[in-house]
Parts: structure tokens; C-alpha cells; sequence
């Protein structure tokens, strides 16, 4: 494996098999199979899990690895092509980059959308213009539209507590103070329907699916089995449910425009998840949720400390997921 940049990359066969590997990483532990391996971390924004989850996942495999936030004891990165460095940032990404892939075997690199301009975002500018000056194995920690490594690790937690692949996989649109970026929710409703599950995005008007996203959803659910609906009737999305599936995001019909994303989203605080949602769910219905998130916010103190709630289960699969990455690429 040479770069893992989306997991649509893959076929739905190619996803289970790593997830095996990570599978039998955790019961087979392999403490030399990336030994003098060196995994380079970029990280653009910041992180809880992505960061620990891959140096952790890395030194259990042997190999070691080093992390960049620019601005934080290392020079400031500048990414903008074309522009006349006489701010604050003293370097540019065409030199940083390849020079950190030239201490590397592998290269992960985290940079979250503009948030100006949603055809741009939705084409993955800034990622793309970064991984083009890579010339090692890349990992994408979250872009724009997409993280890869989250869903992976989702798709894993979702095998592990028995969650049929037709089974029905809810996303819901849940508030938060200021809109946030679409990758996990691209991430998230791209995967259940490669996994071939009855996807239904819930939101409020304005945070419709963008008509690209949705067409890639619609596309892999149809090869897959499953389905891609969206609706704004909490009650009729959740009937039957398998897995409500949390995240904050910001509207697209107000990309990049803050007063306006903020007068709509100011009614919307009661888009919070507590137990009522579940009233018309499969009893057995998990919620999940990337995380960080904002308790009392986007979901209920008691719910998230509920049995319905695996978002520790989640974040605690992002290593060995990760780690079945980092063994197909670097592995002998
Ligand atoms: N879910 C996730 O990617 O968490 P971090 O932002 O903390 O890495």
C-alpha cells in the first residue's frame, strides 16, 4: 500500500482484510515488524487521537516516529501558493514537506479544510498540493472531505458489536457553537454505504449532503447493497436504527459565510442527542461519535456515559487500525 487517502480507494473485500490484519495485530502482537521504520506526522490542526493513536500504534510495531504542529517550536508553515511570505510563517509547505518525507518511510499529513469555498474543499485543494510533493508513503489524518483512518476504525468497532452490514446507519447533524469541517461526516456516510448498510442523513435544512458527496454515497451504496437517504424527520430516521452516528458540521448553504451559518444555526440548539431520539431505533442501537465532543452540547451527559454510547470503543480502534496500515505499507 502505497498511500491511504480515502477509503473508497479500496474495495469493500481490501477494507475487511485490514481490518482482519488489525484483528489479528491486537491478538498476535508483531513488536519488531517495524523495527528502524520512521512514520513523519504533520499535523496542520490539532489532535487527541490521531497524534497518540499513531505513535502509539507505531512504537508497538517496533518503529518510531515524529510529530510537527507548526507554529509550536517548529517554523510556521505557510500552504497558500503564490504568495508574498512577509508574515509570520517562514517556511512553505513546498520545502517543509519533502524535506520532513525525506526523514520518513511513511508520511502522515492532518490539514482540515478552508472552510471558504465548498467546491474547492469538496475537490481537496490544500490536501492534493500537499500530497503531490510526497514522495513516500501518505496517510491521510484528515483532509478536507475525508477521514479515512476514523472510518476504518468505525467500520471495525461496527463489526465488533455485531452491527448487521445491511443494517440501518444514521447520521445525524448535532450542534455546535460554530460550523466545523464536513470530513468526518463524508468519512463516516461514505463507509457505512460501502459497508453496504441503509444510510440515512439526518439534519436540519441548510446542512444538506453537497450534491458530490451525495452522488459518491448513492454510488458505493449501490455497489455495496445498501442505500443513501437524507431527511430533516428525526422520528422516520430513526426507526429501526442500528447505529446513530453524531457529528457537528457547518451549513452548505452558508459555506463560508459566518453571520449567516450563525443566524441559522442559532434555533437549532435542541439538535442535541439524549434518550427520546432512540424511542422508534432498534433497541440494540449504538451511538457513535468521533470525537472530541462537547458534552451537554451535541449529546447528553447520560447518554454518553450510557450503554448505548462506544465512542471510547472507537478511538481506542483507531490504533490498531492504524496499525494494519502501517504494516501494509512498511511491513517486510
Ligand atoms: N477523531 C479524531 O480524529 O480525533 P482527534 O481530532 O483528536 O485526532
Amino acid at each position: 500500500m502505497k498511500r491511504f487517502i480515502d477509503l473508497a480507494d479500496f474495495e469493500p473485500a481490501a477494507v475487511r482484510d485490514l481490518i482482519a490484519l488489525a484483528q489479528k495485530l491486537e491478538r498476535e502482537p508483531e513488536p519488531q515488524a517495524l523495527a528502524g521504520k520512521v512514520l513523519g506526522l504533520l499535523f496542520m490542526n490539532p489532535s487527541l487521537r490521531t497524534l497518540a493513536s499513531f505513535q502509539a500504534g507505531m512504537a508497538r510495531l517496533g518503529g518510531s516516529s515524529f510529530v510537527i504542529t507548526p507554529g509550536q517550536g517548529t517554523w510556521n508553515l505557510e500552504s497558500r501558493q503564490g504568495v508574498m511570505m512577509d508574515g509570520d510563517r517562514a517556511e512553505h509547505v513546498r520545502e517543509g514537506i519533502p524535506v520532513l518525507a525525506s526523514y520518513s518511510d511513511a508520511l502522515g499529513i492532518r490539514s482540515f479544510a478552508e472552510g471558504k469555498d465548498l467546491n474547492a474543499d469538496l475537490a481537496e485543494t490544500g490536501f492534493r498540493a500537499m500530497a503531490e510533493l510526497v514522495d513516500k508513503p501518505l496517510i491521510n489524518m484528515e483532509s478536507a472531505m475525508n477521514h479515512p483512518c476514523q472510518a476504518l476504525a468505525d467500520w471495525k468497532t461496527m463489526d465488533e458489536l455485531g452491527v448487521p452490514d445491511h443494517g440501518k446507519f444514521v447520521l445525524s447533524w448535532v450542534y455546535h457553537p460554530r460550523a466545523l469541517p464536513l470530513a468526518v461526516p463524508a468519512a463516516a456516510m461514505t463507509m457505512a454505504a460501502q459497508r453496504g448498510m441503509e444510510v440515512v442523513v439526518l439534519r436540519p435544512e441548510g446542512y444538506e449532503v453537497p450534491a458530490p458527496l451525495a452522488d459518491k454515497t448513492r454510488a458505493l451504496a449501490k455497489t455495496s447493497g445498501g442505500s443513501f437517504t437524507e431527511t430533516s424527520d428525526r422520528a422516520s430516521a430513526l426507526k429501526g436504527a442500528r447505529v446513530l452516528y453524531a457529528k457537528e458540521w457547518g451549513s452548505t448553504r452558508h459555506y463560508g459565510d459566518a453571520r449567516a451559518e450563525a443566524e441559522l444555526r442559532k434555533p437549532l440548539s435542541e439538535w442535541r442527542v439524549e434518550e427520546p431520539w432512540f424511542q422508534s431505533a432498534d433497541p440494540r442501537c449504538h451511538f457513535m461519535h468521533c470525537l472530541p465532543v462537547r458534552r451537554n452540547v451535541a449529546v447528553a451527559d447520560a447518554l454518553l456515559d450510557g450503554p448505548r454510547s462506544v465512542v471510547v470503543r472507537e478511538a481506542y480502534n483507531r490504533m490498531p487500525a492504524q496499525m494494519a496500515v502501517l504494516h501494509r505499507m512498511l511491513a517486510r
